[in-house]
């Protein structure tokens, strides 16, 4: 054994040319940096003394863009020697303009290694940050002589794992995130893809073994890992494919028209690509470094950057009781052609004056700080999948939409409209409009805009997550905020952290939200640990009724049914958890008013809940099983804590330490009834006050896809 053992050490040390390490603040983390025999850079990750990442390479291959039609690809993995070597190191405090905290701190040591690969001279440089639970590295290209402008063909980034680990996956996809969590062994990926059938009007996935970032793991022995990348800027996104031969993963990066992935000019820097280690789930939760690691904001006056808490004239038409479009005697629609004021109109169009009129008495009613008016401009009658260009214009309203009054009338109320940008994928037309329809914006006083992106993209060949779309969707959030208009995307691309740099960018779907429906029972005890490491999601909680057709009229039961088609898949309590497990400067009550007003007392959380936080304390956190947040209001002394759950029953604890100690407060908490069932009886919740102070300690039991939400407020 001893033998063999200084067999291996004695092989390692003659294979490896140069290592440097570097260890984490805390010394939690050891980062080792190699060169091997054949001029191969390496890293290699450990968490005290278990390894999180094994030696994995780095590198590329790149086609140099300079001279037309040259195609010799240029490989940019071996033959590597280090040219020189600096450490850095950095302990600062930053304040978000909105997030789960008042003051992030920004604490790592840094090591950045200067490549230099022999005969052809080309350089690189890795830059690694280590903070006390995250590795974050970047690959930066210096302007060089014999390297300028150049094609991306593949990153060669590694990350090679220590274990069959247990994941929490989406498929990988250039296309859609709006997926439905797989939980499984790393070598199981291949054969629960191929199981996998969910459809979506734009889906791409580009291999069996591909899963999407953030990715979520643990291993046999409790250690929680995630992988994930900052700053996506002028660049693809990474997804991941895994080799089961050699437990490794390598980056796949989403390619272009002609399946180049990236496209670069010296000197540029790829996205840092991140690891979140630690052997308490809720470290996990509390890291910050997909911002530490994006650039401070850019925009300086950010007073006009707000929370927003909103309601909508949505549900209905994503339930489908009401539609987007005007009228139903159209199968196509010519964009400035079509006399809408000819057509018959249907009686289902929501955005209407009267119908809109109505929401804006009930969100100004109950304090909401804006309305979403979906549908409210022309086109909407062959909205998707016509892969048209000229789609919609985002200026001109349809006859029964009334834009100067609804805004005003919105603005006696004290509230805003809400814009709403459906693009169907057509990115040339809408930056074509984006000027014009941002100016309609600011004369009318909309804040904000929730675009979306559903579809097939044109031009064709591109895909969401390619760097074509990158660079449209910074496009549309920077010219934003020339406009001081805060944006909400929704099948975009998923977050990196850049709203650190660009805080207009309230708001993102880019998973699979509360509109789907009918998703697994734990999927959002799974988002915290996956999407929401890269900034907010746009999740729309908040539904009270979870069988859309008991919202019509006419609706009769159907006694032999659970659980009708198109159900919401939760307790209602699990719904007002949401607003604190699955954090958002910008949250949507997004259910029918006429719901709202039958659950009145609970509707109260909804109405109470902060948007925006000095503090956050992860008090119970198990990914696919539990999440249980308190959070304290920015600026007072009112907390509220949520609870989502999976699909075991199970007793939380919950400790109040975290409160000021000698102070009393009252509790109000929302909770599953002992009957509550998420298919048989979601409404059946409970609400109870009690008095806490920070010795309190108390039991709360959640069904299967159950939680809670308790209000806490000095007394
Ligand atoms: C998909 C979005 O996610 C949804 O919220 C929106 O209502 C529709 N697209 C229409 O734009
Ligand atoms: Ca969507």
């Amino acid at each position: 054994m001893k033998k063999t053992f200084l067999f291996l050490l004695l092989i390692l040390i003659t294979l490896i040319q140069y290592s440097q390490n570097l260890k984490s603040p805390n010394d939690n983390l050891t980062l080792n940096f190699s060169i091997d025999k054949l001029g191969r850079a390496t890293y290699n990750l450990n968490f005290h003394d278990q390894p999180v990442i094994l030696n994995s390479g780095l590198g590329f291959i790149l086609k140099d863009n300079v001279e037309w039609m040259k195609i010799d690809t240029l490989d940019m993995i071996n033959n590597f020697t280090v040219k020189d070597l600096t450490y850095n190191s950095l302990d600062e405090v930053w304040s978000p303009v909105w997030g789960e905290e008042s003051e992030i701190r920004n604490n790592y040591n840094e090591m950045v290694v200067e490549l230099e690969q022999k005969e052809s001279r080309r350089k690189i440089n890795l830059r690694f940050r280590l903070f006390d639970n995250s590795l974050g590295f970047r690959y930066e290209f210096p302007l060089q002589e014999n390297l300028g402008s150049f094609i991306v063909i593949d990153e060669k980034t590694e990350f090679a794992m220590a274990g069959d680990h247990k994941a929490l996956w989406i498929p990988g996809d250039y296309d859609t995130q709006e997926y439905n969590y797989t939980t499984s062994k790393l070598s199981e990926i291949e054969q629960k893809s191929k199981e996998f059938k969910e459809e979506n009007v734009s889906m791409y996935r580009f291999s069996d073994w591909g899963v999407q970032t953030s990715l979520m793991m643990k291993s046999d022995d409790g250690l929680y890992i995630n992988i994930h990348e900052a700053a996506l800027i002028e660049y693809s996104a990474m997804h991941l494919e895994f080799n089961p031969s050699n437990m490794t993963f390598e980056s796949h990066l989403t390619p272009d028209a002609y399946g180049n992935m990236a496209y670069m000019n010296a000197p540029h820097n790829t996205p840092w690509r991140t690891i979140i280690v630690s052997d308490d789930a809720r470290d996990i939760l509390s890291d910050r470094i997909t911002y530490n690691l994006n650039e401070p904001s850019r925009i300086e006056d950010t007073s006009w950057i707000k929370p927003t808490k909103y309601m909508g004239v949505w549900w209905e038409m994503i339930t489908g009781q009401s539609t987007w479009w005007y009228t139903n005697d159209l199968s196509s629609v010519r964009i400035n052609e079509t006399n809408y004021d000819e057509l018959e109109p249907n009686d289902s169009h929501a955005a209407n004056n009267t119908k809109v009129m109505r929401y804006i008495d009930f969100a100004a009613k109950h304090g909401f700080d804006a309305l979403l008016v979906e549908g409210w401009n022309i086109g909407w009658e062959d909205w998707f999948n016509k892969k048209k260009d000229y789609v919609f214009d985002f200026l001109t309203p349809y006859p029964d939409f009334d834009i100067e009054k609804l805004n005003n009338y919105a603005k006696e109320k004290g509230i805003s409209l809400m814009m709403h940008h459906e693009t169907s994928g057509a990115i040339r037309n809408y930056e074509r409009h984006m000027d014009k329809a941002y100016s309609l914006m600011n004369k009318y006083g909309y804040k904000s805009v929730k675009s979306g992106y559903v579809g097939r993209i044109i031009p064709a060949g591109e895909r969401h997550y390619g760097q074509y779309m990158i660079d449209h969707y910074l496009y549309a959030i920077d010219k934003a905020a020339d406009y001081k208009i805060m944006v909400n995307a929704h099948e975009a691309v998923r977050p990196t952290g850049v709203s650190r740099t660009y805080p207009n960018h309230i708001g993102n779907e880019s998973a699979r939200g509360a509109e789907f429906r009918g998703s697994k029972l734990n999927h959002t005890t799974i988002l915290p640990f996956t999407r929401l490491i890269g900034g907010p999601m746009d999740y729309t909680p908040g539904i009270f009724e979870m069988d859309p057709r008991k919202n019509r009229p006419d609706f009769t039961p159907n006694l032999n049914e659970t659980l009708a088609p198109g159900s919401v898949t939760t307790t209602l309590a699990n719904q007002l958890g949401l607003y604190v497990v699955m954090y958002s400067p910008l949250q949507m009550a997004a259910d029918l008013p006429k719901n709202y007003m039958r659950f009145i007392d609970a509707f109260q959380f909804i109405k109470d809940v902060a948007l925006d936080w000095d503090k956050s304390v992860y008090l119970e956190a198990e990914p696919g099983e539990y999440v249980t947040i308190a959070r304290k209001e920015k600026g007072t002394e009112n907390w509220f804590i949520g609870n989502s759950n999976g699909y075991n029953k199970r007793v939380s604890v919950v400790d109040f330490s975290f409160l000021e100690k000698n102070k009393k407060y009252r509790a109000t908490i929302y909770r599953d009834s002992d009957d509550a069932d998420y298919a048989k009886n979601p409404q059946s919740y409970e609400i109870e006050n009690i008095d806490v102070t920070s010795k309190s300690k108390i039991n709360i039991t959640t069904v299967p896809a159950g939680g809670f939400a308790i209000s806490v407020f000095p007394n």
